[in-house]
């Protein structure tokens, strides 16, 4: 039996750097003070039918649907906004008096695509949300958070992407803009993107079929039917990174892939040589209207979205080792039995004392059971034998120096304590 295609084993050698790596968001997320929130793996279908939007390729293409046992359509989440707007409607979390609701969460997602480098069927995504704040300051500081998600690891090679969708009304402008230009080639167009061009025409910029059609070069941009209003907005959110000195570059094609896009769209994207096909890290923006959508108050929103694979394949295209995989600090050998049975009490003592400590249990040679030590990466290795025993000492190795010391074994838990703390 093997694991479905697109997904993956995380095993220990580098379930580690999943670890650190998740870790380092979450202490991220504590300096920006963004609070993490759970939502359910599964959700109504309909949730994401409206949330993510029906004619994007997640939502027909990409999802995997089922019916409960009791006749319910249910999708396991493709992405967390959708989950996290319908969470904050359903709990009333606008009523709340402390303003705007910034959450985070980590976890899998999952989506029905064509697996390659950097593209799975079950990906784990780390999001914020800042719901609440139609403040330009903040569509900066969610890109500032996202920026520093991959700074904070070591990462360089970072491009910044932005653009501004514009408000209902530009977009509208930009939609019948739109159909104009893309109207006189509709025959030469996928059956997808006619069927687009009437919905949502905006999508038929990001198909994948059609990239080459010479019409999508010359396509109106949003950009250019931006009202006075949004555009003023825009420049506010330019103005704001600028005074955190982050880079940035426009790009008026950029359109993400979900519907609930409005003003701010933006994407990380990788320029390590060596990343790989698929460049983007993460994007985001801006969704005002996506709480009214759900039923809830007129709530403006911003976030984004990374997928810790492709966070740790950006690592290793930039050639950096996070510190894990350091060792424990001690390995306990023991031969005899009596000296097995003190063995399992001390380690056992030690552990509840805060010590990493693991020992023999296939019954080994000493030799081998100084093998594992070395293998684990053991700082001490203590050794107790028949007559240590008899003495009511064990032998203590610090194994970087090989120093040896004879230690009562009532001492043992504190003495192996105080040298830890010491920093060896
Ligand atoms: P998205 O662009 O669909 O946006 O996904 C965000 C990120 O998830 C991508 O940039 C990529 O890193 C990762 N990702 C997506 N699909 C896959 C996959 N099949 N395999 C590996 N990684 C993948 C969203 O999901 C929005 N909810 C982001 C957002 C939050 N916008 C506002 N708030």
């Amino acid at each position: 039996m093997k694991a479905p295609r697109g997904t993956q084993d995380i095993l220990p050698g580098t379930s580690e750097k999943w670890q650190y790596v998740e870790n380092a968001l979450i202490e991220l997320c504590k300096k920006y003070n963004y609070r993490e929130i759970r939502t359910p793996i599964f959700e109504h279908t309909e949730l994401f039918q409206r949330g993510v939007g029906d004619t994007t390729d997640i939502v027909q293409k990409e999802m995997y649907t089922f019916e409960d046992r009791g006749g319910r359509s249910l999708t396991l989440r493709p992405e967390g906004t959708a989950s996290v707007v319908r969470s904050f409607v359903e709990h009333k979390v606008f009523g709340h008096p402390m303003q705007p609701t910034k959450l985070f969460y980590i976890g899998p997602m999952f989506r029905y695509e064509r697996p390659q480098q950097g593209r799975m069927r079950q990906f784990y995504q780390f999001g914020i949300e800042a719901l609440g704040s139609a403040d330009p300051a903040i569509d900066a500081e969610v890109m500032a958070l996202a920026m520093a998600a991959y700074q904070e690891l070591g990462l360089k090679s970072l491009k910044l992407v932005i653009n501004s969708l514009g408000d209902s009304e530009s977009r509208k402008q930009h939609r019948e803009a739109l159909i104009k230009h893309f109207d006189p080639h509709r025959e030469e167009l996928c059956e997808d993107c006619q069927v687009r061009l009437d919905k949502n025409p905006l999508r038929v910029l990001d198909c994948k079929k059609d990239r080459e059609h010479p019409a999508m070069e010359t396509a109106p941009s949003v950009l250019d039917y931006l009202n006075e209003e949004s555009s003023e907005y825009f420049e506010q959110v330019k103005s704001y990174l600028d005074v955190m000195e982050i880079p940035y570059v426009v790009d008026k094609n950029l359109v993400r892939g979900l519907d609930y896009y409005n003003h701010t769209a933006f994407e990380i994207m990788s320029d390590a040589e060596g990343f790989g096909a698929i460049t983007t890290l993460s994007g985001g923006g801006r969704y005002n209207g996506l709480v009214e959508d759900m039923g809830g108050p007129e709530t403006p929103g911003i976030g984004f979205a990374l997928s810790i694979e492709r966070l740790l394949m950006a690592l290793e295209a930039e050639g950096i080792e996070l510190p894990v995989n350091e060792g424990i600090d001690c390995y306990f050998v023991a031969l005899g039995d009596q000296a097995e049975k003190e063995a399992v009490r001390l380690t056992y003592q030690l552990r509840k004392a805060g010590v990493q400590v693991d020992k023999d249990y296939l019954g080994r040679k000493i030799k081998s059971q100084f093998k594992s030590a070395d293998r684990l990466k053991a700082k001490y290795v203590i050794v107790l034998g028949e007559n240590e025993l008899e003495a009511g000492q064990a032998n203590v190795k610090f194994m970087e120096t090989g120093e040896q010391k004879e230690v009562s074994l009532t001492e043992l838990v504190t003495y192996l304590k105080n040298e830890l703390a010491g920093g060896n």
